[in-house]
């Protein structure tokens, strides 16, 4: 499963990971940068398919790691048909469309959620958004920047499917962490989203979660199946998360619009989200934090275009 470090890397967002990656320790040591102190690790998840649990993963996600002392901020990236708020009960006043029009700040449309996360809601039903144009991206890379007080984890929840905001955000993010259940379905439309990232605009490193699985082996045994076939057809590194278990606690949750791990901690899967929590926070050891925010900036403007030009 490893890949060769040798790769080609051509979009400019994979160049400036690769570099930034390479070059952060003698930079940090050499030119110390403002965004030094701001340190927001990004992960952008997808799935390829819908409905296998991403914006639940997601929310859950952020709940466990504020519960353990994060600051989160949960995007609502699928800007279309967002429900991020609607499975936190919540009723926004504005919507990332507000940000993108330039009529609202980002601070004033964000909302808070259980354990004091923040997310930025997303319209449903609007049509505006379903591809960002290059200005919009820089608006919003740019009301990231701005924040007074920005979150240490951006979680953001991408539209299923693989428009290009799906591999825009995917290219900005310091992760992708890619969302399956064991539906073969499911497999072969995360499949064709890798595919895509990886042959076109050369991302190379990807994270998997099996969810809705029957016990831990299914997990496992769902990322070896679908790593045989990465391996052998496509040049990537994919490193298993964990899984979560299939839980008629979440079902319970979703219909009370509540997170699972707010309303029910000690449910099995609100206790497979809080194992996932330690994982998620030491990808960071590995992050070029220089580089991490930039990405979200100005170094992802290349591959901004290139994924909307393309
Ligand atoms: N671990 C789980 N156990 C049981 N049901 C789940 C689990 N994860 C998600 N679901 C159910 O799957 C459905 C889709 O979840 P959702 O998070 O909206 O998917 P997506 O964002 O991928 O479209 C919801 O009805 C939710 O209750
Ligand atoms: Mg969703």
């Amino acid at each position: 499963m490893g890949v060769s470090s040798s790769s080609p890397v051509m979009v400019p967002g994979g160049v400036a990971r690769r570099r930034l990656d390479q070059a952060s320790g003698l930079r940090a040591a050499m030119n110390p940068q403002p965004s030094d102190k701001v340190r927001i690790q990004v992960i952008a998840v997808s799935s390829g398919k819908g409905g296998v649990g991403k914006s639940n993963v997601v929310a859950n996600l952020a709940v466990a790691s504020a519960r353990q002392g994060r600051k989160v901020l949960v995007m609502d990236a699928d800007l279309a048909l967002g429900n991020v708020d609607i499975l936190l009960g919540l009723t926004p006043h504005y919507t990332i469309e507000d940000v993108l029009s330039g009529q609202r700040r980002l601070e004033e449309v964000l909302i808070a959620g259980p354990e004091g996360i923040q997310i930025l809601p997303a319209t449903s039903g609007g049509q505006a958004f379903t591809q960002l144009t290059h200005e919009q991206q820089l608006l919003l890379q740019s009301a990231f920047l701005q924040l007074a007080s920005p979150p240490d984890l951006l979680l953001i929840d991408c539209a299923a499917g693989i428009s290009a905001n799906v591999l825009y955000f995917s290219l900005v993010a310091h992760e992708t962490l890619v969302v399956v259940s064991p539906d073969p379905t499911s497999l072969t439309d995360a499949y064709a989203l890798v595919k895509i990232l990886s042959t076109r605009y050369h991302l190379r490193t990807f994270r998997m979660l099996v969810n809705k699985v029957k016990h831990n082996q299914e997990g496992k045994e769902v990322f070896r199946k679908f790593s045989l076939v990465t391996d052998r057809f496509l040049t990537i590194s994919l490193d298993y998360l964990g899984c979560i278990p299939a839980d008629d606690y979440v079902t319970m949750a979703v219909a009370q619009q509540r997170a699972v791990c707010d309303v029910y901690p000690r449910a099995p899967a609100s206790r497979a989200f809080t194992s996932l929590v330690k994982a998620v926070n030491d990808w960071r050891e590995d992050l070029s934090w220089q580089g991490g925010f930039q990405l979200f900036g100005p170094a992802a403007l290349g591959a901004t275009r290139t994924v909307t030009e393309g």
